[in-house]
């Protein structure tokens, strides 16, 4: 029976891989990983110096990103297939496969979807990974949650009127997925009395890392792989005098 490892890979600075994660990946023979077409991928910059000189890399190179709107019938039959085809194609390897994934694979990562066609036809390992998120809110320097502050993790690509509600029902905010939904984001927040309080982390943990306030941040300004965020603000003890 094949054996598939799913790295979890942390924020993306290569210090904050767990130890597990880095020796699975260093000793890896055939290391996966996601990207889109044409691109080096997020996940393989990440190990950039890790691998094996002899290890087979595979680029799993999805079909579609945001050609097509993610929410057709088609966007899902594209992606069903794509997902479906490499499962197979994984199953039939011998030996061990490393699948690589960016933060933890069980938040909102593209393994899932490998995950779920796979079980119970090879022994799956997944080790778990530093959050995307955990990497962002440490970059501003402020705590997230205090309290019984409650917090709610949105994707960007929900309906306007979705993100203002659940935005006026938290405390702490995390949005991720915003790339060209930015605009949305930063309306809703407004709708919500929120824009004032929000962050923008742009890499976060990785070299070219951006902190800012949204507020701050021009019309004319596309952040690539960002994550807004607004802190919580509960319940404390008073630092004494
Ligand atoms: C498909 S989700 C993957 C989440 C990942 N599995 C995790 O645990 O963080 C990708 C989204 O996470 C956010 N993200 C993840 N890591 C980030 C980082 N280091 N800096 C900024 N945004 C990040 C971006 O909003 C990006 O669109």
């Amino acid at each position: 029976m094949a054996r598939i490892i799913c790295a979890g890979l942390g924020p993306g600075d290569p210090d904050l891989i767990s130890v597990k994660s880095d020796r699975i990946i260093r000793a890896g023979q055939t290391i996966a990983y996601f990207r889109k077409a044409g691109k080096r991928g997020q996940a393989r910059q990440i190990v950039e110096g890790m691998l094996r000189a002899d290890a087979v890399e595979l680029a799993m190179e999805y079909p579609v990103t945001t050609e097509i709107l993610f929410n057709t019938p088609e966007y899902n039959d594209i992606l069903a297939h794509f997902y479906d085809g490499w499962a197979e194609r994984l199953v039939a390897l011998p030996g061990e496969v490393v699948v690589l994934c960016e933060g933890d694979p069980f938040f909102y990562g593209s393994f899932m979807h490998l995950y779920t066609r796979l079980q119970g036809r090879v022994d799956i390992d997944v080790i778990p990974g530093i959050t995307g998120m955990t990497g962002c809110w440490n970059a501003t320097g402020v705590p997230i949650t205090w309290g019984d502050d409650v917090m709610t993790v949105l994707m960007a690509t929900l309906p306007e009127a979705d993100l203002v509600q659940h935005m006026g029902q938290s405390d702490a905010l995390v949005i991720m997925k915003t790339g060209r939904n930015l605009p949305k984001v930063r309306r809703a927040l407004e709708a919500a009395g929120r824009l004032d309080a929000a962050w923008l982390v742009e890499r976060g943990t990785m070299p070219k890392q951006r902190v800012m306030k949204l507020a701050d941040l021009d019309d004319s300004d596309t952040p690539y792989f960002a994550i807004v965020l607004v802190h919580g603000h509960g319940r404390r003890p008073e630092i004494a005098e």
